[in-house]
């Protein structure tokens, strides 16, 4: 079997960045599950489906039309046909995806898709539950954390960077509440695996988050 290296973490933790630099470093493939569940959103939102019945979201999820192409450093997402790169990454589908992202049924219906994305040399596994769920048997996991305020200072910096201005404590209270679902929901509920390096970026830079993870990667 191919190696996996999962990070889990919170919203806002940076995982995306780490992610991409050790798939870029290591050459290795990468699955952004978080996406998997914005598009399911994204769909729903679509095709008119109730985001609060599983019943109607579960079919929608495993028959979803998706293709993830790696552009350089950036991966598009085509729906349906469609470019959805851009529209994927707002807060209203980020909020819709952490809804159908509490079903069980639909978590259970996104798996095999997820499990897919293993193969030679290697993966790299973002998401909430990469390492406690879709790849248990990981050899490689870490837990990304950063304070709730951090998570929100940053993010109002990348916004104000795309000339999109937010308060930071509207900000600061979505993260908040995107936490209290993804850590209180009954299935996969946002925790470090018992064997994850847990990782707090609350006061370290990118780039030495990079070098962490990299020490702890070849130890
Ligand atoms: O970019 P950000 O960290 O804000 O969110 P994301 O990683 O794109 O994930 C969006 C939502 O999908 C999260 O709030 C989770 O509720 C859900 N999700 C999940 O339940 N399990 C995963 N493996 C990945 C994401």
């Amino acid at each position: 079997q191919a190696p996996v290296i999962t990070v889990d973490g919170p919203s806002g933790a940076g995982k995306g960045t780490l992610c991409m630099r050790l798939a870029e470093k290591l050459q290795w493939h990468l699955l952004d599950s978080g996406a998997i569940y914005r598009v399911l959103a994204l769909a729903a939102i679509h095709h008119d489906v109730d985001t609060t019945s599983e019943d109607a979201l579960v079919p929608l999820a495993a028959n979803l039309d998706v293709q993830f192409i790696a552009e350089g450093e950036l991966v598009k997402v085509i729906l349906e046909g469609e470019d959805v790169s851009a529209t994927l990454r707002t807060e209203q589908v980020g909020n819709q995806a952490s809804k159908v992202a509490a079903l069980p049924r639909v978590r259970e219906a996104l798996l095999r898709r997820q499990r897919a994305f293993a193969g030679e040399p290697g993966l790299i596994a973002d998401g909430r539950d990469m390492g406690t769920v879709v790849f248990p048997q990981a050899e490689v996991k870490i837990f990304l954390d950063a304070s709730a305020q951090e998570r929100a200072r940053r993010r109002q910096q990348q916004l104000q960077e795309k000339g999109v201005n937010v308060t930071f404590d509207r900000l600061l209270s979505e993260i908040q509440e995107r936490d209290d679902r993804d850590r209180n929901r009954a299935v996969a509920p946002l925790r470090p695996a018992p064997d994850a390096l847990v990782l707090d970026s609350t006061s370290l830079s990118i780039d030495e988050v990079i070098e962490q993870a990299l020490a702890f990667i070849e130890s």
